[in-house]
């Protein structure tokens, strides 16, 4: 730890006046803790999040790797790929001068109604805790600190600040804390992340857990932060192991600052507890490299395109390919070439590279679909089909052009309530956010009001439609007409997350002649935002004239009639799939079922992408040749994507999660008077398909990849210390391939009342055509341990043991005894 043992830090410690150390215990602004020179300390600064490393601003001025959202990564099941991932984050981390990433969340995929379902790995508490152990491993051992969030029972967003979530201790300990643990105890995470929730009966914040498991179960080490706004009381946040309340000052966020100063001079909390908690921001500090000047770990430097473009076609699920449509041949039937490729949906023109809410980054680039097909050399044909279900993009490339004519962008003035200008940006995008004050002046509130400036250049003549997505007055003007000056409000009772990502959009009509351009400007009053005390956010958008949905359906099917194939991209939008708030339908938003239907039926060799964060609906699956899916794919995924349908790389996922194939019997997200019971108990996802003996339309471990394999044997290897099971596969086809050997354990005796099967182990292997490898695979002794009475306990007797390629499909059966 840098040169710093305890024993140095504890003197530090007591170098401090109680004032000194209760101002630590607050963050000093939205992002950063707060420096204190006399024990060496410099201002440490966290970040979210999990799909890349967003910096303290969180625009186009400061672009941040966008990676795989963690769901895709844990479809990859490989844990080395996911360490690498952590190095890179790392290297962004240290690029962007952030000593402590928010990530990797780790709360389980409960029900897919979860709206922060893309932000977490998967359904299993054993795949979670192993591709979450190899993300922190990798982000830790470049210098820079994990923060596992968010403990505990944060599965899902309704009423999420104040929801009292009921968990049997049992699941609450075979499932949701087993990643924790894992984390905790192997990858010795440096910070953990206290929920906004409650779980059985007290806010996470204020939880006996926290001091009962993180410290004298798990004897952890690290610090504990809030969620942010989460540390809701001064005294039994404080008495409970709380170390740091985010985000600060405490002039503005509380709750404690002074109260927790005047608390401790009252004797009602005692100094010791100040000094650990302190003691566990120095130990954080030092293994940031934040204490006496040092010079934090410099991580070794990566091909970031290439990763990231590697990553996402590992961690596409080819759920379906019949007649072996994929990979497309590129020489086509009798060497003639592949002819026109129908790419369709408004999904393959923007692609949602990532998941919407804290986790949002703002990447350099993202690759379409469109893009990564074209740049692929094929011959592309685009249609979007129906664009009723979307909301207005930004504006931007060709349209948006900065004042003047010189290049893409808007310029953005500040005002003082005098009606002075005290600042102004050049921007290339028209995506605003100020989160931690405005860079060009700082403080938020000396800005009164602000004012973007613009033009609006006309590709085609029609009807544009130009507007404003954001909370607070807002006055749009051209320079002719006030097009609209109102207050856009946000649904009473919205969660920040939803206010963020999902704001309130007015839009006004705009007749230009093609090439027209006309001055644009969008003024706003920036006290009449909710976040005004911080600084302010909002998008000027734009949509350029298109046909009806029924024309652009016909359009879409006509198109995909005369091509060779056709790739129809359909996904989820922001307003669907986020943090902030659950979906409360796991349909496709719009037309995109009537658009593969038609699709579908119009050309039979149609493949069709879905890019959603988690499952949604397919109720044409069987009525398609092919099913690819594809997540979040980070600012790659166009690139990946072509890879993957031309066969330049495997699609390497399998499913972390059950895709159902209806709504039936899973598990609800809605709190009743403010509880939220998970009356399902252990039985989430496969493993209450499994007892319900309900077919899913892709089950837990599913994935093809370009090859066919036999498993040909299984043994079993057991002595005192370990189950080892050795599983021998052969590349049956004619392609180099990839798979997940799975292993999976049950108990078909048991006197305990337990799943069906459950997953004990797995490995990725590779092999060449004709090729047989052989996997060993260490089952660990809680694969076979249940908790009982207070404690983790063994039935002794015989498991079964089951090998193969998805929970559904176990070619392979063996045993082992245990004592
Ligand atoms: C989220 C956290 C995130 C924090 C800071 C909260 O709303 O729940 O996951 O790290 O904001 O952005």
């Amino acid at each position: 730890m840098s040169g710093h043992d305890d024993a140095d830090l504890r003197s530090r410690v007591a170098r401090l006046s109680t004032e000194q150390k209760v101002r630590l215990l607050t963050g000093a602004d939205f992002w950063a803790l707060f420096a204190e020179p006399d024990v060496g300390l410099r201002r440490v600064v966290t970040s979210d999040g999990p799909a890349g490393v967003r910096g303290e601003t969180w625009d186009e001025r400061d672009t941040s790797a966008n990676v795989p959202s963690p769901t895709a990564l844990a479809a990859t099941w490989d844990c080395d790929r996911v360490a690498a991932i952590g190095r890179l984050l790392a290297a962004e981390a240290r690029r962007k001068g952030v000593d402590v990433l928010l990530a990797p969340t780790v709360n389980l995929h409960r029900t897919p109604y979860g709206g922060r379902h893309f932000e977490c790995f998967s359904e299993d508490p054993l795949l979670t805790a192993r591709i979450g152990v190899a993300y922190v491993r990798g982000l830790q051992n470049q210098g820079v600190g994990a923060t596992v969030k968010h403990f505990v029972g944060n599965d899902s967003e309704t009423e999420r600040m104040s929801v009292d979530v009921r968990i049997d201790e049992r699941s609450l300990r075979e499932l949701y804390l087993a990643p924790f643990e894992a984390i905790v105890l192997e990858a010795g995470a440096w910070a953990v992340m206290a929920a906004y929730n409650g779980v059985n009966g007290s806010t996470m914040t204020e939880s006996p857990l926290l001091r009962a498991i993180l410290h004298d179960e798990w004897g952890y080490d690290g610090l504990v932060m809030s969620d942010w706004t989460a540390t809701r009381g001064t005294e039994a946040a404080a008495r409970a192991a709380l170390d740091l309340a985010m985000p600060g000052p405490a002039e503005r966020f509380g709750p404690w600052g002074d109260a927790l100063l005047e608390a401790v001079r009252a004797g009602k909390v005692d100094e010791t507890l100040i000094d650990d908690k302190v003691l566990r921001i120095l130990r954080l500090a030092a293994r940031v490299g934040g204490l006496d000047g040092a010079s934090p770990a410099s991580p070794a430097p990566v091909d970031i395109p290439r990763q990231l473009r590697a990553t996402a076609a590992a961690s596409f699920v080819l759920a379906r390919n019949e007649r072996s449509l994929l990979p497309l041949d590129r020489s086509g039937p009798g060497g003639s070439g592949l002819g026109r490729v129908a790419v369709i949906g408004p999904n393959a023109e923007i692609a949602r590279t990532l998941g919407g809410g804290s986790a949002t980054v703002y990447p350099p680039y993202s690759v379409s679909p469109l893009d990564g097909l074209r740049a692929a050399g094929l011959d592309v044909a685009f249609a979007p089909g129906p664009l009723g279900h979307l909301r207005t993009a930004a504006a931007r490339a060709p349209w948006l052009v900065r004042p003047g004519g010189a290049g893409v962008g808007a310029d953005v003035r500040f005002f003082s309530t005098s009606g002075q200008v005290i600042g102004s940006e050049q921007r290339d995008a028209a995506v605003f956010r100020w989160m931690n004050g405005f860079a060009a002046i700082g403080a938020p509130e000396e800005v009164d009001r602000l004012e973007v400036s613009c033009l609006i250049q006309a590709t085609d003549a029609g009807t544009y439609q130009l507007g404003v997505t954001g909370i607070g007055r807002f006055r749009l003007l051209t320079d002719e007409a006030v097009l609209f000056d109102e207050t856009l409000t946000v649904r009473k009772g919205a969660d920040v997350g939803e206010t963020l990502m999902a704001p309130p959009v007015r839009l006004a009509p705009l007749a230009l002649a093609a090439g027209q351009s006309v001055t644009v400007r969008l003024e706003h009053d920036v006290h009449t935002s909710p976040m005004a005390s911080f600084g302010t956010f909002f998008q000027l958008v734009l949509e350029a004239p298109h046909g009806t949905d029924d024309e652009e359906m016909e359009a879409a099917v006509a198109l995909a009639a005369g091509s060779d194939v056709a790739v129809v991209v359909v996904g989820t939008t922001a307003e669907v799939e986020s943090e902030g708030f659950d979906r409360t339908s796991l349909a496709l938003p719009g037309r995109q079922d009537e658009l593969v239907r038609k699709v579908a039926a119009a050309n039979p060799r149609t493949v069709v992408v879905v890019n959603s964060g988690a499952p949604v609906l397919l109720p044409w699956a069987d009525q398609v040749a092919a099913v690819l899916l594809t997540w979040f794919g980070g600012q790659e995924f166009g690139n990946a994507l072509a890879d993957v349908l031309l066969g330049e790389a495997e699609p390497g996922g399998r499913l972390p999660t059950t895709w159902p194939a209806s709504e039936d019997g899973l598990p609800s997200a809605q709190p009743d008077d403010g509880v939220l019971t998970y009356t399902e108990g252990l039985f989430i996802g496969y493993r209450a398909f499994d007892r319900d003996g309900r077919e899913p339309l892709f089950p837990f471990g599913h994935g093809r990849g370009y090859t066919t394999w036999s498993y040909d044997s299984i043994t079993v290897d057991c002595d005192e210390e370990r189950v080892a099971v050795c599983v021998e596969v052969r590349n049956t086809g004619s392609r180099p391939g990839r798979e997940v050997v799975q292993v999976y354990a049950s108990r078909p005796d048991s006197a305990v009342e337990r799943p069906v099967r459950w997953l004990a182990g797995f490995a990725v292997v590779d092999a060449d055509p004709g090729e047989t490898v052989t996997v060993g695979i260490l089952l660990p002794e809680r694969a076979f341990q249940h908790w009982a009475d207070g404690g983790w306990t063994l039935e002794a007797g015989t498991f079964a043991l089951a090998a193969g390629s998805s929970s559904a499909s176990l070619p392979l059966t063996g045993g082992v005894t245990l004592k």
